[in-house]
């Protein structure tokens, strides 16, 4: 079956991921509750929705590092909801976290290793000590991910050196050394100026134009209406609206959760 969502022409076949009926709560806090979506392979999709409405929790329950009350999750039709996070790589999914995490004593180059050995590793099931030795010193896919993300001449810095914009071009290029099939990042260009981020949205959809399956989370509502193919619009952990971007920014849900949000808590 063929369908077409903005320019883009999508074949409907087994989406990479799917989520069914996912709800978690934290205590009384329903941070997201029976989200049904699915991510079709070469799309950029994007979640918008105001502060707490469940975009990271979703984020965080995809990867399986937050436990999921209710639901099914599969990857290619499978369901994986049982596996540690550290198996997630072996999936081919990488993901960027809305706060930066790395590694501070580790310098540029090493930080964006780590994506690449998490690949290998989790591939070639190396002992001890052997992939280290075998690798050659910078990997091809480091290489590549420095370059596109525009770190030459910061591989030697240390995170505490480099500017908040600057480390997230680092995260983003620790997840894609990883060669990965499905990229979650979740605000990835908090901290950057407008140039900043005009660029990560060419990389980002050069990368979808390499047929990679993307979940964008991002404030910044003309950022996803130039970057994203479908968005997901949350609000209160739950999804209100869904399509192309410029329909769910009209959406007078998507609207209203923005305006109304003052003052309302959750249950
Ligand atoms: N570990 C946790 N324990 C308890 N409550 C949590 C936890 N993580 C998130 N929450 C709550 O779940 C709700 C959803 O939070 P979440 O961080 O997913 O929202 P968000 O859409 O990512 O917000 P933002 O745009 O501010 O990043 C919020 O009410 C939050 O306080
Ligand atoms: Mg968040």
């Amino acid at each position: 079956m063929a369908a077409s969502i903005g320019d883009r022409s999508v074949v409907s076949t087994t989406p990479v991921l799917e989520a069914r009926e996912v709800s978690v709560h934290f205590g009384g806090v329903r941070a997201v509750e029976g989200v049904t979506l699915r991510l079709e392979p070469g799309l950029i999709h994007g979640i918008i929705g105001p502060n707490g409405s469940g975009k990271s929790t979703l984020i965080g329950a995809i990867t399986r590092l937050t436990p999921l009350t209710r639901g099914q999750l599969l990857f290619d039709g499978e369901p994986y909801q049982g596996i540690r996070p550290s198996a997630m790589a072996g999936l081919g999914v990488a993901r960027t976290f809305q706060t930066v995490r790395l590694l501070p004593d580790l310098n540029v180059r090493d930080n964006i290793q780590l994506g690449a050995d998490a690949e290998a590793s989790a591939k070639t099931r190396p002992r001890p000590g052997w992939y280290q030795r075998l690798r050659p010193s910078v990997s091809p896919a480091v290489a590549d991910a420095i370059r596109r993300t525009g770190l030459e001449g910061w591989e030697d810095y240390y995170p505490s050196e480099l500017s908040y914009g600057t480390q997230r071009r680092v995260e983003i290029a620790r997840a894609i050394s990883m060669n990965p099939r499905l990229l979650l990042l979740d605000e990835p260009t908090a901290g950057m100026n407008q140039s900043e981020r005009a660029e990560i949205s060419r990389l980002l959809r050069d990368l979808r134009d390499e047929g990679l399956c993307q979940l964008l989370v991002e404030h910044d509502v003309q950022m996803m209406l130039d970057t994203c193919d479908y968005v997901f619009a949350m609000n209160f952990g739950e999804l209100i609206a869904e399509g192309t971007p410029a329909d769910v920014v009209q959406n007078p849900l998507v609207q209203e959760a923005y305006l109304g949000r003052k003052g309302r808590q959750h249950a």
